[in-house]
């Protein structure tokens, strides 16, 4: 059998997305019997209660499909961010509304712009559709150059990410950056801004892409439950969008991406305002502690509107192990000097400093 003459070219390249490594492999290689799995920027205290009760309970209904509009979460959302129905997609996550964007845009030879380090996600569904990626570097504070993004800009250029906040940065650019950016980014060119972490913003100077929707510009915002309301299991996110692009990703989709678990789900963590709240504020928290274990141990690292720390290294696979021995999984970044860590519960953070001066006792430096 030729697969070769099967399968499509564009995907010889690819790699498939390496997921960081698993609470029950490394208790099994450390030794150690609690593992803190701090390496895919997971919200660690789970879904809020009311979204518990009501996923058990719909649990007997999975003999039937889901809603295929979510239309009692559709709604929710729509009073909630103020926005039509006819421009909101929910996907099976936002990585699935990221695939199906690059589906109903690109064609082969297309330019897809983004920042990098950023999610990387973009470079594989840029490839998947046969287009060229062209990744711009963070400028040197780690952030977004959006006129260094704008001047790679050329006729090819069909879609743009931004990462905001970045990944694995947690980096923001700011609102009047954006602005001048949107001011003179072609109408040729689809706008996609990644707002997988906005709630955990705490800089006022953040702008959050719905606030320049009008549902005529080519711009999208993407969102997720995945993160703040810890719903990455379930998977569940959705995305803002002119209504032509809907009705494209409606085509693309399967009819019940969404499963009626994760729409319960989302639909009950939507009320919950002031636990959003706490969690943002406990993060912001826990973020600082990490700061002073950083600061004090001569560890550089980003200044983060996430719940994950971007921190340099020179040894980033010594480290990478050593934390590992500790019990602590990070996240790394094959010759990239440097590593993430994700922010956990006022115990992780206790366990997490400790884990790292542990690590600085035995290698010295970082
Ligand atoms: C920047 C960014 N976008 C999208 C996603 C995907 O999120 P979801 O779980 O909604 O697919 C992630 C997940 O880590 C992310 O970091």
């Amino acid at each position: 059998m030729d697969w070769d003459a099967l399968i499509r070219t564009e995907l010889d390249e690819m790699v498939p997305y390496a997921p960081g490594l698993r609470v029950s492999e490394v208790r099994a290689q450390s030794g150690k019997e609690n593992i803190l799995k701090l390496s895919s920027n997971e919200y660690p205290a789970g879904p809020v209660k009311s979204a518990r009760r009501a996923m058990k309970a719909v649990i007997k209904h999975s003999n039937r499909y889901p809603d295929g509009s979510a239309r009692a979460l559709r709604e929710a959302l729509c009073a909630k961010l103020g926005i039509q129905p006819e421009c909101l997609a929910i996907g099976n996550g936002s990585n699935e509304l990221i695939r199906l964007i690059a589906q109903a845009v690109l064609r082969p030879g297309d330019e897809v712009v983004f920042a990098w380090p950023s999610f990387v996600v973009y470079p594989m569904v840029t490839q998947m559709f046969g287009a060229t990626a062209v990744r711009v570097p963070l400028n040197e504070d780690q952030v977004h150059d959006l006129d260094t993004m704008l001047a790679a800009v050329t006729d090819k250029t069909r879609l743009m990410f931004l990462c905001s906040p970045n990944n694995p940065t947690g980096s923001i650019y700011h609102r009047i950056a954006f602005e001048r950016f949107l001011a003179k980014v072609p109408e040729h060119v689809l706008v996609v801004v990644d707002e997988a972490y906005f709630e955990f913003v705490t800089d006022d100077m953040y702008p959050d892409a719905l606030s320049y929707f009008d549902g005529k510009r080519p711009l999208v915002s993407l969102r997720t439950f995945s993160k703040i309301y810890s719903l990455a299991g379930c998977r569940i996110g959705y995305g803002i969008m002119p209504e032509q692009l809907r009705l494209a990703l409606d085509k693309l989709r399967e009819p019940f991406n969404v499963n009626t678990v994760a729409q319960i789900g989302a639909f009950y963590s939507l009320a919950e305002e002031s636990e959003v709240e706490r969690r943002k504020q406990e993060n912001q928290e826990q973020k600082t502690y990490l700061y002073e274990c950083f600061d004090r141990l001569g560890i550089q690292y980003v200044p983060s509107q996430t719940n994950f720390v971007y921190f340099m290294t020179e040894k980033p696979v010594e480290v990478f192990q050593a934390l590992l021995e500790e019990g602590v999984i990070v996240r790394d970044f094959g010759t990239a000097p440097a590593l993430r860590v994700g922010v956990g519960t006022p115990e992780d953070t206790v366990v997490t400093i400790a884990a790292f001066d542990a690590v600085a006792e035995k290698l010295g430096t970082f």
